[in-house]
């Protein structure tokens, strides 16, 4: 089961070759999916990039590193290992066997979970599609497109899915993915945040801190799912999410350490002069960026997401680490609320606050990251702190969706907001100021100044080490 046959022509490790039905529906539609890669994704032409491709679902050393062109790239479909034991862990259904097949009464539901976590998938390269033409050093471009690629296989884990066990109008849905693009007027993807563009490497960094760490949280959250394939199937897109994370991560470290050095080094916070990003202009994007990612997790409360958990479609972040029934008929949750037109918090049922509960989880990750270039800045020396903003900041979804409020959480009235917003948000100046850095660095080992290089390479190479070639 674990081990992908490469001998095929969509390498996979659910025994296609069987299947004669389903191998010739997806045959079709890779030409279509090679053709949206071409139009769709990364603009800048290369020869090969150093790229990982998975040969292995297991823990140790799934990944082979070889220099590949990206349109060869061996996309394909991998679940990982099946539990033949393995039991639905909560809702009604709670303590039967997973499901092999989708129940008919839960079909629409599923195909609809499964559209909008795929949606999101070839969004995002198509949002990154330009940032080539702008990398700060070979190393940074093979992430971007290491990135990219890996979303483009999320796609395919996600029609996989929809071609195995919907049918007809899995298929149709399977070309919608192609046909919706990011910030189309006509087909725009389904969600906002995705529609937004990723302009420079700085919104790159932040897409791939928060907007990827959101994807990690609702992944998670259909890992536990009772339809065993799509349990499976987000498992083992887990484990490529994680670099996607951590590209974010190191990469805004890499940002404030260097502008935390030329501050430390001048003795002053006006680091534009020297080329490095200021500090009020990273916290600024990262508002943007935290706020629009708090959104993608819905509104407070949900009676679908209710229904969904209590159907066993969807369950918990690390359902199996809860301490409590796991069915949630008498729980309750405090949310946040409007009261009386202030910001406060009420008390729901469980069930219905379930994206509450997500959404807080996906908070105190984000954290780490706050503390982890916090203490950036306190090894440099400086007393300046970057911090997340108040859940009532700028957002377009739930309870705070109509009131304007600081990021400190200050509730302010539209006036006030129109007035002070470019405090907060990234203003004109400041992302033609960003765009003004983005120049590329394509001279192996070299970096550009706004940045500070790896500790490390990619898979036990230096940071010299030639991951691209252009064409
Ligand atoms: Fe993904
Ligand atoms: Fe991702």
């Amino acid at each position: 089961m674990t081990t992908p046959d490469y001998a095929e022509k969509i390498p996979n490790n659910v025994s296609l070759h069987e299947d004669r039905r389903l191998q010739r529906a997806l045959e079709s539609w890779q030409p279509d999916f090679l053709s949206w890669w071409q139009t769709m994704g990364p603009t800048l032409p290369t020869q090969d990039v150093y790229l990982r491709t998975a040969i292995n679902v297991g823990r140790e050393g799934w990944a082979h590193f070889g220099h590949v062109p990206m349109h060869e790239y061996r996309w394909g479909i991998f679940l990982a290992d099946r539990n033949p034991d393995r039991t639905i862990a909560f809702g009604q259904h709670k303590g039967e066997p997973a499901w092999q097949k989708v129940p008919g009464e839960y079909r629409a539901d599923l195909r609809r979970l499964i559209v909008i976590q795929g949606d999101t998938e070839p969004a995002s390269v198509e949002q990154q599609r330009n940032l080539g033409a702008t990398a700060p050093s070979l190393y940074d471009l093979r992430n971007l497109f290491q990135v990219n690629v890996e979303e483009g296989r999320h796609l395919w884990a996600m029609v996989y899915l929809l071609q195995a066990y919907f049918g007809r109008e899995g298929r149709e849905e399977a070309e919608e993915l192609l046909h919706r693009n990011s910030g189309s007027e006509d087909a725009p993807r389904i969600l906002g945040a995705f529609n937004e563009e990723t302009p420079d490497w700085l919104s790159f960094f932040m897409f791939t801190y928060f907007t990827d760490r959101d994807g990690k949280y609702q992944l998670g959250t259909l890992k536990e799912s009772a339809f065993d394939p799509l349990s499976r199937t987000c498992e083992f897109m887990l484990k490529e999410e994680a670099h996607h994370m951590f590209v974010g991560t190191t990469g805004i470290d890499r940002v404030v350490e260097r502008t935390a050095q030329v501050m430390a080094e001048n003795d002053t916070d006006e680091v534009a002069a020297f080329g490095a990003i200021p500090l009020d202009v990273i916290q600024k994007y990262l508002n943007f960026h935290y706020s629009v990612s708090l959104d993608l997790f819905g509104g407070e409360t949900s009676t679908n997401v209710a229904n969904y958990f209590t159907a066993g479609l969807k369950g918990r972040w690390m359902e199996e680490r809860r301490k409590d029934d796991h069915v949630l008929g008498d729980d309750s949750i405090m949310v946040d609320a409007l009261i009386d037109g202030e910001i406060g918090q009420t008390e729901v049922a469980a069930l219905t606050g379930l994206n509450t509960d997500l959404r807080r989880e996906y908070i105190d990750d984000c954290r780490g990251g706050v503390t982890r270039w916090n203490r950036i800045l306190e090894k440099a020396g400086l007393p300046q702190r970057l911090a997340l903003p108040h859940q009532a900041f700028n957002r377009k979804v739930g309870a705070f969706a109509g009131i304007e409020a600081s990021p400190s959480g200050q509730r302010l009235s539209a006036g006030e907001w129109e007035r002070r917003k470019g405090e907060w948000l990234p203003t004109d100046t400041d992302k033609t100021f960003v765009r003004s850095l983005m120049k590329p660095v394509y001279e192996r080992g070299k970096i550009a100044a706004w940045l500070a290089p790896p500790r490390n390479g990619i898979n036990g190479k230096p940071f010299e080490y030639d991951y691209v070639h252009l064409a």
